[in-house]
């Protein structure tokens, strides 16, 4: 079976002659633009031939078009860059400081950040022969009694594992993060934290598209975006586009 090495990449696969130099490539992790999925009719997935032979179905401009085309004997092909994802999208300026930025501008007066999660802090009585119930039933009474009585709560199972431990270990004082819901006065308790760690409050938004994905560390108090980072979405090579 002939091997199929790829250029710029440099990365080899074994090669079934059965198989075409798009899934080829697949198997090797390289990328070659493929809009139509390997129809054979968009015409992006041109490749080079640089050593060997292949058969199948060259394109007019020169070189082949990888989803048609397959190795007759051990092969080096190079994929030109308009036949790789375009990387500048992935260093697309984004608006740093978003929340910042918006207020510089002053278009937008009465943009209001409303995240989805909420910490809040709370004191708790301690437990004595009087009020001897149960952690979870205790912090559920405090947050039924203080500022936030208009809701019920519901409770991830993963807070109690840790909740006994949070709530002793700094004098019953615990931050509770809550997130809102499909339910106007649902609280859906996920976390809590020993103390007050409302000074830090942070989310990771994930943006998950065809050709990329992309993730931004969110600073939930303001807005800001504290940093960024996106990579191919693997599942291009099985297309650009979901029909
Ligand atoms: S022609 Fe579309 S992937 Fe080959």
């Amino acid at each position: 079976m002939p091997n199929v090495t790829f250029l710029p990449a440099n990365m080899t696969v074994i090669a079934d002659q059965a198989e075409n130099l798009l899934r080829a490539a697949m198997r090797a992790g390289v990328h070659i633009n493929s809009s139509c999925g390997g129809a054979g009719v968009c015409n992006k997935c041109r490749i080079l031939l640089e050593q060997g032979q292949v058969q199948g179905e060259a394109l007019p401009e020169g070189g082949w078009k990888a989803c048609a085309t397959f190795p007759v004997s051990d092969v080096v092909v190079r994929v030109p860059v308009e036949s790789e994802m375009d990387r500048k999208v992935l260093r697309r300026p984004t608006a740093r400081k978003a929340a910042s930025w918006i207020k510089a501008q002053g278009e937008v007066t009465s943009w209001k950040l409303h995240p989805a999660v909420r910490k809040h802090v709370i004191s708790l009585p301690q437990p004595s022969l009087q009020d001897s119930v149960s952690d979870l039933d205790r912090l559920k009474r405090e947050v039924a009694q203080g500022r936030l009585q208009a809701i019920s709560l519901e409770v991830d199972n993963q807070v109690l594992f840790n909740l006994p431990e949070s709530v002793r270990s700094n004098d019953w004082r615990v931050t509770v993060s809550l997130m809102e819901g499909a339910k106007k006065d649902v609280r859906r308790l996920i976390r809590v934290e020993p103390g007050d760690t409302t000074g830090q409050h942070l989310a990771v938004a994930v943006d998950i598209g065809t050709t990329t994905v992309s993730a931004q560390l969110v600073d939930l108090r303001n807005g800001d975006v504290l940093g960024e980072a996106s990579n191919y979405n693997p599942q291009i090579s099985y297309g650009e586009d979901i029909i």
